[in-house]
């Protein structure tokens, strides 16, 4: 995958409240192409696996069970500078601190529904982006 490609899923809680139209609006009006788009669910093992880093924190059960509990957007997002560009767009991790405009001031309901994902590096976007896409699903 090129450097220049991000991974993100809108989660649970902003499909459930009807954001994956808003949200993708904001995406493509911000200059990031869709490469590979799906909606899907992701299973517990699925989940688990995805937020592997985080398993010792205190809330990753809460994590697992709010990440499964409904379906998923997931894509892959190519623009020049796409990690840190995508960052800036989506906001802080807690939506409370995110930046007016942003994803997450937006669309988000706490720290814990923060309604999307983005890769944190070209390295996790790599490797996010192929736990989800096979690659005859990546154009
Ligand atoms: P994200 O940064 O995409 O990936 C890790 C996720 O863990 C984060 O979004 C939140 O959904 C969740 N998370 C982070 N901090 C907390 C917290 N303090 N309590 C509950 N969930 C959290």
């Amino acid at each position: 995958m090129s450097t220049n490609r991000t991974f993100t899923m809108i989660k649970p809680d902003a499909v459930e409240n009807g954001h994956i139209g808003g949200i993708l609006d904001k995406i493509t009006s911000a200059g990031f192409k869709i490469v590979a788009m799906k909606y899907t669910q992701l299973s517990r093992r699925d989940a688990q696996a995805f937020y592997a880093i985080h398993k010792e924190r205190p809330f990753f059960g809460e994590l697992v069970d709010f990440m499964t509990r409904g379906p998923i957007v997931s894509a892959i997002l190519e623009k020049d500078n796409a990690v840190e560009d995508f960052r800036a767009l989506i906001g802080a991790t807690n939506p409370a601190d995110a930046a007016e405009g942003t994803i997450r001031k937006l669309f988000a309901t706490s720290i814990a529904e923060n309604a999307v994902h983005g890769s944190d590096s070209d390295e996790n976007a790599a490797i996010e982006g192929a736990f989800h896409f096979a690659g005859r699903e990546i154009f």
